[in-house]
C-alpha cells in the first residue's frame, strides 16, 4: 500500500545529538584509538617527517602538469588496474634484472605494507619487528588483525644476526619486518643479518628500505638477496629521497608470485590514473629528483656532529634524520623549539627527539633554536649513567 502524500510522516525517534566516536559500534580494538600522524603545523622550519626539503624543478612541475592534463582527457575511464607501465619504470629504476612482474606499487609504502599484511598476516598470524621502529607498523598489524610482536634492538639500536634469529625461532612469525635504515633511529641492517633471518623465518621477510638512498656509499641493498630468497621482499618509497611525498607512491620488489599475492588483496583500481602518470614523470627525471641526496647526507652528518659537540647522545644514522637526546622532559624541548619556529619530531624511546635533514638555512635555524633551548633549565639532560648511547661518531 502506498501512503497518501497528505498523510503525516511516520514518527521517527529524534536524534538527540551527533554521536561521539565512543557511542558508535566501532570494533572493540579501535576504542580509544586516535588517527596516526605527526602534527601538520604551519611553521617556518619543518624538520619532522623526513621529507626531502627541495621541491621539483619548474621543468618537472611543467611535465607533471602536462601529464595530469593528459590523464584528465580519459578521466571517465578507470585507470590501468595493474599499473604495468609504472611498474616497468620502477623495475628499470631498481635495476638488479627486475621486471614489472617482480615489482608492486601502491599509494605509499604504507599501503604496500598493508597489502603485505593482508596477504601474509591476518587472524591467528603474527608479524615480528625490532623495537624501537616505525610507529605505523603496529597500526597495520591492528588493522589486519595480525598479532604484533617485537624483539629489542641492541644498545646501539643495531640488530645482530644471532639475536634476530633467536627472536624468529621464539615467535615463529608469519611476517618479519626489518627496517633498514630504521626509523626513528637511522640504523642500517647488514645483509648477513637479513640472510640469516631469511634462512630462519618460517614465513615472509620484508626489508623496508624507505631511506636506503641516504645510506653511506657502498651500503648494499637487500635487493641483492632477492634471487636467493623467494619469500623475501624489499619495500621502497618515492616519499623520501625521491622528493615525491605528495605524489604518494610506494613500491616493493619480490618474486612474481609474491607480487601476485598482493594483487589478490589490493582494491580494484587502487592507483589513480593521475598517480600513475605523475609518478612516471618523476621516474623519468630520477637523477634530478635525487640530486639533493648527497647534500642531505652531508646535512645529516653535520648536524649529528654538532649535536655530539653539544654533549648530546646521537644515534648513528644512515637515513635523512638524526635521533638525539636524552632529555628528562623531551616534550618541553620539542615545545620550546616549536615556539622558535622549528618543528621536529617527538618520537622514539623515552628522552629522545628526531630531526630531519633540511636545507642549509633550515639546519642553521634548528641549531640556533636548539642552542637557545639547551641553556634553559627545561633542557636538563639525563645523566650519562642513565643514557647508554654513544656520542656522534660522524
Ligand atoms: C620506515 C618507513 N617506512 C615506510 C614509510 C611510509 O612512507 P610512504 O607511505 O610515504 O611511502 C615511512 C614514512 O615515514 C617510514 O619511515
Amino acid at each position: 500500500m502506498t501512503s497518501s502524500p497528505l498523510a503525516p510522516a511516520p514518527a521517527r525517534a529524534a536524534a538527540t545529538a551527533t554521536p561521539t566516536l565512543a557511542e558508535l559500534p566501532i570494533r572493540p580494538e579501535l576504542v580509544g584509538e586516535v588517527p596516526y600522524g605527526a602534527p601538520q603545523l604551519d611553521v617556518p622550519v619543518c624538520l619532522n617527517v623526513n621529507e626531502n626539503p627541495y621541491p621539483p624543478s619548474p621543468t618537472v612541475v611543467a611535465e607533471i602538469a602536462l601529464a595530469v592534463a593528459d590523464a584528465a582527457q580519459t578521466m571517465n575511464r578507470y585507470p590501468e588496474r595493474d599499473a604495468l607501465a609504472l611498474r616497468a619504470d620502477l623495475a628499470a629504476y631498481l635495476g638488479h634484472g627486475l621486471g614489472a612482474e617482480a615489482v608492486w606499487a601502491a599509494n605509499g609504502s604504507n599501503e604496500v605494507m598493508m597489502h603485505v599484511l593482508q596477504a601474509f598476516g591476518g587472524p591467528g598470524r603474527s608479524v615480528l619487528s625490532f623495537a624501537p621502529t616505525y610507529s605505523m607498523y603496529p597500526e597495520y598489524a591492528r588493522n589486519t588483525h595480525t598479532r604484533w610482536v617485537t624483539a629489542p634492538r641492541a644498545e646501539d639500536f643495531g640488530i645482530d644476526a644471532a639475536s634476530a634469529v633467536a627472536a624468529v625461532q621464539r615467535f615463529r612469525p608469519d611476517v618479519v619486518l626489518l627496517t633498514s635504515p630504521n626509523n626513528p633511529t637511522g640504523t642500517a641492517v647488514d645483509l648477513d643479518t637479513v640472510a640469516a633471518v631469511c634462512d630462519a623465518a618460517p614465513g615472509v621477510v620484508v626489508v623496508d628500505e624507505a631511506y636506503v638512498e641516504f645510506a653511506r656509499a657502498g651500503t648494499p641493498s637487500a635487493l641483492e638477496l632477492l634471487p636467493h630468497y623467494p619469500r623475501l621482499a624489499v619495500s621502497r618509497t618515492m616519499s623520501k629521497a625521491f622528493a615525491f611525498a605528495g605524489g604518494r607512491l610506494g613500491y616493493l620488489a619480490a618474486a612474481p608470485a609474491f607480487v601476485d599475492a598482493l594483487r589478490v588483496v589490493r582494491l580494484p583500481y587502487h592507483l589513480s590514473a593521475v598517480t600513475q602518470a605523475v609518478a612516471r614523470v618523476a621516474l623519468a627525471h630520477a637523477p634530478e629528483m635525487l640530486a639533493a641526496v648527497a647534500e642531505l647526507r652531508t646535512a645529516r652528518d653535520d648536524v649529528a656532529r654538532w649535536l655530539g659537540e653539544q654533549g648530546l647522545q646521537v644515534a648513528d644514522s644512515d637515513a635523512n634524520f638524526v635521533l638525539f637526546g636524552r632529555f628528562a622532559d623531551r616534550h618541553a624541548v620539542w615545545q620550546a623549539l616549536l615556539e622558535r619556529g622549528v618543528l621536529i619530531r617527538e618520537v622514539g624511546p623515552t628522552g629522545w627527539l628526531r630531526v630531519s635533514a633540511g636545507t642549509a638555512a633550515e639546519m642553521t635555524a634548528f641549531r640556533t633554536a636548539l642552542s637557545e633551548v639547551l641553556v634553559l633549565p627545561l633542557a636538563q639532560r639525563l645523566s650519562a649513567a642513565a643514557g647508554p648511547r654513544r656520542g656522534a661518531t660522524r
